[in-house]
């Protein structure tokens, strides 16, 4: 089987490792920055090229990994090179829809993961979102991800626009509200370590139960004053005093501050 990886970042580096640690060797690199094609084609041991029109013409399977809003306009360079591979994106918040102008087989492949460089993901516990216009390239689909990640779930595009924004609530917010937590610490000289434990029960009941019955805290109990003083205390910083005020009354709506 032939792969073609476009695109040189994060998604590129970890998929392409994963897939040769699998015994599914990434084919060819193509990458519009020359020297970040080389080096991750280096790494993998395979050719790599910084121009679409030197796409493998009989590679079976195109990963799109670029960011979300170059897909298009990649999937448009290619297409003049592409004749019969399978062609998806990684992307949870862009329709695959986007490449149904450019290729006949296209589809989605979607890791529920936040990747940065400097972690190694723990494959064996990653979703996997997968879609194809075919049953025979989801089948496809869902066996690699099964043998490079855990769960795999197929899942259009209507469906993975709102499990983004569900991921957004999951991670990116939920990691706005730690930082703002570490910050106010820090303030008082205190050591964002005093939080873990908190933040590791936290994260242990959401996972065993419903989140929502898990609720605690001033807002939840109705406690006004607590969260009058909470607000007071929060009054040089209006932007923290409103993120607080929002959550409170969304958890509480009954809640008059
Ligand atoms: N990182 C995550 O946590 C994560 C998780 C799941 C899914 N995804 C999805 O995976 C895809 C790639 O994300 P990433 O995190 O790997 O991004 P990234 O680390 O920022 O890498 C982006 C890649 O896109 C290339 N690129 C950017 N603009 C381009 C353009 N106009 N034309 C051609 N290539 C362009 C960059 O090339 P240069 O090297 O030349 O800059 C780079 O190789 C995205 O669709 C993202 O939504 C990411």
């Amino acid at each position: 089987m032939k792969i073609v990886i476009v695109g040189a970042g994060r998604i590129a580096w970890h998929l392409g490792k994963r897939l040769k640690s699998k015994g599914i060797p990434v084919t060819q690199i193509i990458s519009r920055t020359a020297v970040h094609a080389e080096i991750l084609a280096e790494s993998l041991n395979t050719p790599w090229s910084d121009s679409p029109a030197d796409v493998l013409p009989d590679a079976d399977w195109i990963i799109i990994a670029v960011r979300d809003d170059a897909i298009e306009d990649v999937a448009e360079a290619f297409a003049p090179f592409v004749q019969n591979a399978l062609v998806t994106h990684t992307s949870g918040g862009t329709a695959g829809a986007v490449l149904a102008p450019h290729f006949e087989r296209y589809g989605v492949f979607y890791p529920l993961q936040s990747f940065s460089l400097e972690h190694t993901p723990v494959w064996s516990k990653i979703p996997f979102c997968v879609d194809a216009q075919s049953e025979e390239d989801v089948l496809f689909l869902k066996k690699i991800a099964k043998t490079i990640g855990n769960l795999v779930y197929r899942v259009n595009d209507e469906q993975r626009a709102l499990l983004h924004v569900a991921a957004v609530f999951a991670n990116n917010f939920a990691n706005r509200c730690f930082a703002i937590a570490e910050k106010i610490l820090d303030e008082k000289d205190l050591p964002f370590e005093l939080l873990h434990p908190l933040m590791e029960e936290t994260l242990a009941k959401a996972l065993q139960d419903s989140p929502a019955r898990m609720q605690t805290g001033p807002a939840m109990r109705g406690d006004v004053d607590t969260v009058r003083r909470h607000l007071d205390l929060l009054a040089e910083n209006p932007a923290w005093q409103e993120i607080y005020r929002e959550l409170s009354e969304n958890i509480n709506p009954d809640l008059r501050v």
